[in-house]
């Protein structure tokens, strides 16, 4: 067993939580768990760490994908000892994801991406959680930092930090895998029992997120760590967005109530058969 790879990726998990300031150990702490290698290890090395998170599972009713994912989380969750939540999404969307996938098929990710993120934040308010945690790790960071990099899109360049606060409607938002590369958590991997589920999402045909990685490979051929030095300058020179004041104008959707750009939001919008990802790809989705 390679244990420095177990002792790196747990002390990356530490450093990144104080650093950031994500948690402390009273908090309640509840972990989006996926079924992928990221999330279960987020949740099996805060274990190790000693901190009791809760597990929260959201079935997207994407056929044999989401049960056998389920599956998955359900064991991790029994083995390790986690309380874990299922929430079904077309319970709070009224629709599944396979069912909007003719109507939006070239934005299926972006609309799931929505949905996933109104049930994270509403089911962690409802249910008294300080802070919930998503399993993006370095490289996931820094393909979202080059993708709002690229439009120079402020508002989405202040969001490209670990943690979030809590603000009004909105729960404390963190990502303590930050400090850890993909390559790392594959081979950190076999310390968990539970095989992660490794075929992706059936709506991943992923142009961009391949793309991006190109273009990180290339970087790294040419300049070694290119993409640690990459996403790690933005994080300490972070500060040079602190002039930056969000106008965006928050308002709260005549339909579900949640906060939103637009008068619908998007997730409600995409349940009225309304949603174009023509009109504006960000429109209505705030968090
Ligand atoms: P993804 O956007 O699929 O790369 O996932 C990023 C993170 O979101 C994962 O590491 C999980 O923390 C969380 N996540 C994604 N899908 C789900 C799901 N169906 N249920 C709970 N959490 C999820
Ligand atoms: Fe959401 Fe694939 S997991 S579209
Ligand atoms: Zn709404």
């Amino acid at each position: 067993m390679d244990k420095k790879i177990f002792n790196a990726v747990k002390g990356k998990i530490r450093k990144a939580v104080e650093d950031f300031s994500m948690f402390r150990r009273e908090d309640k702490i509840l972990v989006a768990l996926s079924g992928g290698k990221d999330s279960l290890l987020l949740a099996y090395f805060l274990k190790q760490l000693g901190y009791s998170p809760d597990g929260l599972f959201i079935d997207l009713g994407i056929g044999n994908f989401s049960a056998l994912s389920r599956d998955v989380v359900e064991e991790f969750s029994r083995r390790y000892g986690i309380r874990l939540h299922r929430e079904e999404s077309t319970a709070w969307t009224g629709f599944s994801i396979d069912r909007i996938s003719g109507q939006y098929a070239d934005s299926v990710c972006s609309v799931c991406g929505s949905v996933k993120r109104k049930i994270f934040n509403n089911f962690a308010l409802k249910n008294g959680y300080d802070v919930l945690l998503t399993g993006h790790n370095m490289d996931d960071e820094a393909r979202f930092l080059l993708s709002n990099n690229r439009k120079w899109n402020w508002a989405y360049l202040k969001k490209s930090y670990p943690v979030l606060g809590a603000k009004e409607g909105f729960i404390k938002r963190a990502k303590p895998l930050v400090y850890v590369r993909e390559s790392q958590m594959l081979r950190a991997v076999k310390y968990i029992d539970v095989k992660p589920v490794e075929d992706p999402c059936p709506y991943s045909r992923d142009g961009n997120q391949k793309k991006y990685d190109k273009i990180f490979d290339a970087a790294d051929d040419g300049f070694p760590d290119f993409l640690n030095d990459y996403y790690l300058n933005f994080l300490r020179n972070y500060s040079f967005l602190s002039g930056y004041a969000d106008e965006t104008i928050l308002k709260k959707c005549s339909i579900c109530g949640d906060w939103t750009t637009s008068d619908v939001c998007k997730v409600c919008r995409v349940g009225q058969g309304n949603w174009r990802k023509k009109i504006d790809n960000t429109d209505g989705d705030v968090i």
